[in-house]
C-alpha cells in the first residue's frame, strides 16, 4: 500500500505550511540574479521528506518548538545546497522534473548558489544560538562530502565491495536523514536516550532511502532526474555489486570493461542493466532494503503511540514505495 505524502502530513499540516513560508523567506537575496535562482528553486521544491522527518521526530519524542522549525529549515537549506553541487559533480541536467541549476546557469553559478544556501543555513543557526542542532547537522555535512569522495575514489578503480557501498551511502545520504530525526528529537526536548534512538532510526531509513534511489537507476519510472546515470558515471551500486560478486569471472570482466570504457552509450548501459536483472541484483537490493526498514520499525516501536508515530511508520513505508 503506497501512501501519499499529503496524507502522511496530516498531523503536521500546519507546521509544514508555516515551514514553507519561513523557508521561502530565507531564500531571498538582494542580488537580483541570486534572487531569481532562489525563486526558481523554491518553485520546484522536492518531496520535503527531510523537514517532515524533523517535525514528526520532534512530535514523537517531545514537543514541536520554534527551534524545530529552524532545524527543519537548516536541513532543507543544506540538502538543497548539496543537490545543486551534486548535479555539477554528476554532470546531471535534470532535477525535480526540470532543468538543474547547472544546466540553466552553468557550473560556476551553481557552485556559488550552493555556497549561498549553505551560508544561509549556517547563519540561521548561529543567529539563534542553535549550536547543538548545528553540531549534529555539520557532522552530517562533513560525512556527506567524505562519502561522495569515497564514491569517486571507488568509481575510478571499480573495486567497490558491499561493505564499502554501505559506508558510502551511510555517509552521503543516511547521515543527513539521521540528523533530521536527531534534530527533531533535540528540538522537541527529548531525553538523551530518545535522541540516540531517533538518530539511529533515521540512519536506518536513510540507508533504505538510498538503496531505493539506486534502484530507480535500473528502472524506467520517470522520477524527475536522469536514469542510467550511475553506470555512466561508473558509480557501482548494490544491484551491480551483488551481481558482479555472483558472476563468472568472464562475465565480471565483460561487465567491468563496459562500465569502465563504453559507459556513455545507451546500448551499453542497457547491457549492464540486463545483466543485473538476470543475476538477481534487483531482488537482492530489495531484500536488503527491507531489512533496514524492519530495523527502523523496531526502533520506532519503543516510542509511545501517537499520530506522529503513525505518520513516521507511513514515512518508512513511503521511503521504499515512492515513485520519485
Ligand atoms: C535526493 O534526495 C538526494 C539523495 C540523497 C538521493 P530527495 O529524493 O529527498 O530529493 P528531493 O528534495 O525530494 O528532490
Ligand atoms: C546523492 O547522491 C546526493 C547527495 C547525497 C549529495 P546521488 O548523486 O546518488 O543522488 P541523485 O540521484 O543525483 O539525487
Ligand atoms: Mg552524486
Ligand atoms: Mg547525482
Amino acid at each position: 500500500m503506497s501512501q501519499s505524502l499529503a496524507s502522511i502530513q496530516a498531523p503536521i499540516a500546519f507546521e509544514m505550511k508555516e515551514f514553507e513560508k519561513k523557508f521561502r523567506q530565507l531564500m531571498k537575496s538582494k542580488v537580483l540574479l541570486l534572487d531569481k535562482i532562489m525563486g526558481y528553486i523554491v518553485k520546484r521544491k522536492g518531496k520535503q521528506m527531510r523537514p517532515m522527518f524533523v517535525f514528526l521526530s520532534a512530535g514523537v519524542s517531545g514537543k514541536i518548538s520554534e527551534s524545530t522549525y529552524r532545524g527543519a529549515s537548516l536541513i532543507e537549506l543544506l540538502h538543497t545546497a548539496t543537490l545543486v553541487h551534486d548535479d555539477v559533480v554528476d554532470d546531471a541536467n535534470y532535477r525535480r522534473g526540470f532543468f538543474s541549476i547547472n544546466a540553466l546557469w552553468k557550473n560556476k553559478i551553481a557552485v556559488l548558489v550552493g555556497d549561498y544556501l549553505l551560508s544561509r543555513g549556517l547563519l540561521l543557526s548561529v543567529d539563534h544560538g542553535d549550536f547543538d542542532l548545528l553540531r549534529l547537522v555539520s557532522q552530517a555535512v562533513r560525512e556527506m562530502s567524505e562519502g561522495e569522495l569515497l564514491q569517486m575514489e571507488k568509481a575510478k578503480k571499480l573495486d567497490i565491495t558491499e561493505s564499502i557501498y554501505f559506508d558510502i551511502i551511510r555517509q552521503k545520504t543516511a547521515s543527513l536523514i539521521s540528523s533530521c530525526c536527531g534534530v527533531g528529537a533535540i528540538s522537541g526536548g527529548a531525553d538523551e536516550k530518545s535522541i540516540a534512538q531517533m538518530t539511529l532510526f533515521g540512519e536506518k531509513i536513510g540507508m533504505a532511502f538510498q538503496i531505493k534511489d539506486d534502484l530507480f537507476d535500473y528502472g524506467s519510472t520517470k522520477i524527475g532526474k536522469p536514469l542510467g546515470i550511475d553506470i555512466k558515471e561508473k558509480k557501482m551500486t548494490l544491484p551491480l555489486i551483488y551481481s558482479l560478486k555472483e558472476a563468472s569471472s568472464n562475465d565480471q570482466k565483460r561487465i567491468k570493461r563496459i562500465v569502465k570504457n563504453n559507459n556513455s552509450r545507451n546500448k551499453n548501459v542497457q547491457q549492464v542493466i540486463a545483466f543485473v536483472k538476470e543475476s538477481g541484483g534487483i531482488d537482492y537490493a530489495h531484500q536488503v532494503m527491507g531489512r533496514y526498514v524492519d530495523e527502523a520499525l523496531q526502533i520506532l516501536d519503543e516510542f509511545d503511540d501517537s499520530t506522529y508515530k503513525d505518520s513516521l511508520k507511513q514515512m518508512v513505508e513511503y521511503t521504499i514505495s515512492r515513485n520519485r
